[in-house]
């Protein structure tokens, strides 16, 4: 089965850490969405969105993508990272795929440093984040998608 993951990791790279943990291990394609924007996802059979959190959210630049290079009818799985745990992060990018007919098959989210704002102030939150074990339930995640 092909699998893609569309990612975006600008602030710390935190969850670029989880997806090469991941691409060590299995024979995944790590798109950057900031590199490339048009990358043409269609020959894969499964996308992975990942992204840390942004103002409440996946990254603006992976939910423009999914809009519209995201073809009908794919399966689906997303990774996270964030200061602060919520359900709500994974909102949008999924109201996305499902008015494209995709079905999700798991999301897998884990803390990451974040040093936005005032957070810098206090040294950042979520420091030394992800740690071992949560990179390594990020290939356990994926290795148990099905
Ligand atoms: C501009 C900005 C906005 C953020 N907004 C949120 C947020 O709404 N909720 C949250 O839990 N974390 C938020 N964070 C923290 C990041 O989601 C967290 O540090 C994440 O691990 C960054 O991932 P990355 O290093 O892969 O980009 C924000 C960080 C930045 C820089």
């Amino acid at each position: 089965m092909k699998t893609a993951i569309v990612y975006y990791s600008a602030h710390h790279g935190n969850t670029k850490k989880l997806l090469d943990a991941i691409a060590e291990k299995y024979d995944v394609a790590l798109i950057d969405v900031t590199k490339d924007k048009t990358a043409d996802i269609s020959q894969y059979d499964r996308i992975g969105f990942a992204s840390g959190i942004y103002y409440g959210s996946f990254a603006k630049q992976i939910l423009a993508y999914a809009e519209e290079k995201l073809p009908k009818g794919k399966t689906v799985f997303y990774i996270a990272t964030y200061g602060t745990k919520k359900s709500s992060y994974y909102r949008a990018i999924g109201k996305i795929a499902e008015s494209k007919d995709c079905r999700e098959i798991g999301r897998y989210g884990c803390p990451g440093f974040d040093t936005f704002g005032p957070f810098k102030l206090v040294g950042g939150i979520a420091k030394g984040h992800p740690t071992e074990d949560e990179i390594n339930g990020a290939i356990q995640f994926y290795d148990n998608l099905r």
